[in-house]
């Protein structure tokens, strides 16, 4: 049964509330679980996922989110093989088993090899007999392969290590059973081989200790790292999405600027008519009868969000949007924990998660302030001036971004496209290292804020204030708020 928005929450944003201190629970922080669902059978270790922007999620960020135990959703402005091609490559790392390994024949040369690894940032390369036959020949380390530069033309196969010095195991080994194989015969690359002596499989020393090490990283049954995708509701979108799924994404995002559209509808029901059981999120709305709208449709997540993000105009352009904790209440009076909402767009600081999930998200997607990350597609921009570094953030309807899609996906409408004005800008960013340590600093703040909160865990904070949240929000005064935030 719907509930009816409280009049407190229309017009709020993050920074119109502080929740109430509460007795603290736990001694320690460390412990305090942060698990929530992003979907309706995917739940996070960290419920946090970046945004589907070509400035911020490609392969590495995705990669990195994962690990962390959020998702990477991979943006959309590109060719549909370059996009399955990054989810591919996710898919392949960090699972502890390397599946579809990359190959070199042993007529390949050295200076092939170099370039190969170099590429694809390898530390060595399963070598085949021929190109194509994924039958196993040897193995070349980068401890093999000759130190000069330059254009060596001799083969790989002078070099490798051949099959017959080799240890492998059968596909299927276990962790336990790989690691001991690897430290009694001190080995880095343990070739996985079917009783014919096809390649089956890799498994690194670097993946298992990572696997080990990060046991709340977000992977599927086989141990293979989680990866999001997005997808339009226009063109080639069905093709793109059957390219993403058969590349291995464990989740679509369907994601418009106004999904609460005949546009949404038709692309959602066909959607649904070819891939009835693909994981499948949805947006963005901000009301109650737009979330509403898309679960009756089939989604298995609603996002979020009309205009709050902070490389977006919508606001300002169209007069258009819903301040965004009042959105994600709406759709949560509307669907309870029917369906997880996602809060994506306008969140500028850590206790702007919390105070998003604690109103009713069970995620957020968070683009600029994973931007500017050694993560983040783009470069580094020093200012010759300053010093200062730099990198680029754009929203996606961002002239920027419009033209640099439609030039990687090779189409030559570019006038026709930038017939809409933008609802985006692009902004420079300071360049913040790397990621991971803007997760820690997430994760160690929203562990706080439960404790603040008087719970142990963020699942039992969001039930006890989800219901009546008013009892345990602060309003602010303006004074208040400066009070609160001004330094
Ligand atoms: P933050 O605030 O985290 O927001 O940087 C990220 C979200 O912004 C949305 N987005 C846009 N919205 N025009 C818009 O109206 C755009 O060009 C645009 N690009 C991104 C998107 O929802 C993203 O996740």
């Amino acid at each position: 049964m719907p509930r009816t928005l409280e009049p407190e929450f229309i017009g709020k944003t993050y920074d119109d509330f502080l929740v109430r201190p509460e007795r603290a629970l736990v001694a320690s922080r460390k412990g305090v679980s942060l698990a929530a669902r992003l979907s309706r059978s995917i739940r996070l270790e960290l419920p946090v996922i970046s945004a589907n922007m070509d400035s911020v999620t490609e392969t590495r960020m995705a990669r990195a989110l994962a690990l962390e135990g959020g998702v990477g959703i991979i943006h959309r402005g590109m060719a549909i093989d370059a996009q399955a091609g990054m989810v591919r490559a996710v898919k392949r790392s960090q699972g502890y088993v390397v599946e579809r390994p990359l190959c070199l024949p042993k007529t390949a040369t050295i200076a092939q090899a170099r370039q190969f690894t170099k590429r694809h940032g390898l530390s060595g390369i399963l070598i085949e007999e021929r190109e194509g036959s994924g039958k196993l020949a040897g193995l070349l380390s980068h401890r093999d392969m000759p130190w000069t530069e330059g254009n060596d033309d001799r083969t790989v196969e002078a070099f490798m290590t051949p099959i017959s010095d080799l240890h492998t195991a059968p596909p299927g080994i276990g962790v336990e059973q790989a690691e001991r194989i690897m430290f009694e015969h001190r080995i880095e690359k343990l070739p996985l081989v079917d009783a014919s002596g096809q390649i089956a499989g890799l498994i690194t020393r670097k993946d298992l200790t990572t696997f080990r090490q990060r046991p709340y990283s977000s992977r599927d049954a086989r141990g293979r790292l989680l990866v999001g995708a997005a997808v339009g509701a226009r063109g080639d979108y069905l093709d793109r999405a059957a390219a993403l799924l058969e590349a291995g994404a464990d989740v679509l995002v369907m994601d418009i600027a106004h999904a609460h559209s005949d546009l949404m509808q038709e692309a959602l029901e066909r959607f649904r008519a070819r891939f009835p059981a693909a994981e499948l999120i949805c947006g963005n709305v901000g009301t109650a009868s737009g979330a509403r709208f898309l679960k009756d449709l089939g989604a298995d997540a609603v996002k979020v969000g009309i205009g709050p993000g902070r490389g977006c105009r919508t606001r300002l352009e169209t007069g258009a949007g819903v301040p965004q904790l009042q959105a994600i209440r709406e759709a949560w009076c509307e669907l309870g924990e029917e369906l997880p909402i996602i809060a994506d767009g306008g969140i500028r600081s850590d206790k702007d998660v919390f105070l998003a999930m604690l109103v009713g998200a069970s995620s957020v997607m968070l683009g600029s302030v994973l931007s500017g990350t050694d993560e983040a597609p783009g470069h580094v921009i020093t200012d010759p001036a300053s010093g200062e570094k730099r990198k680029i953030y754009r929203g996606m309807t961002s002239p920027q971004a419009v033209l640099s899609a439609l030039y990687e996906a090779d189409e030559q409408d570019a006038e026709g496209a930038l017939e809409t004005p933008a609802e985006g800008q692009e902004l420079e960013v300071p360049y913040r290292g790397n990621v991971v340590t803007i997760l820690d600093r997430i994760r160690g703040h929203l562990r706080s804020s439960v404790s603040y909160a008087g719970a142990d865990n963020l699942a039992t904070a969001r039930a006890q204030v989800i219901e009546r949240p008013l009892e345990h929000l602060i309003p602010l005064s303006s004074a208040a708020r400066r009070e609160s935030y001004e330094r």
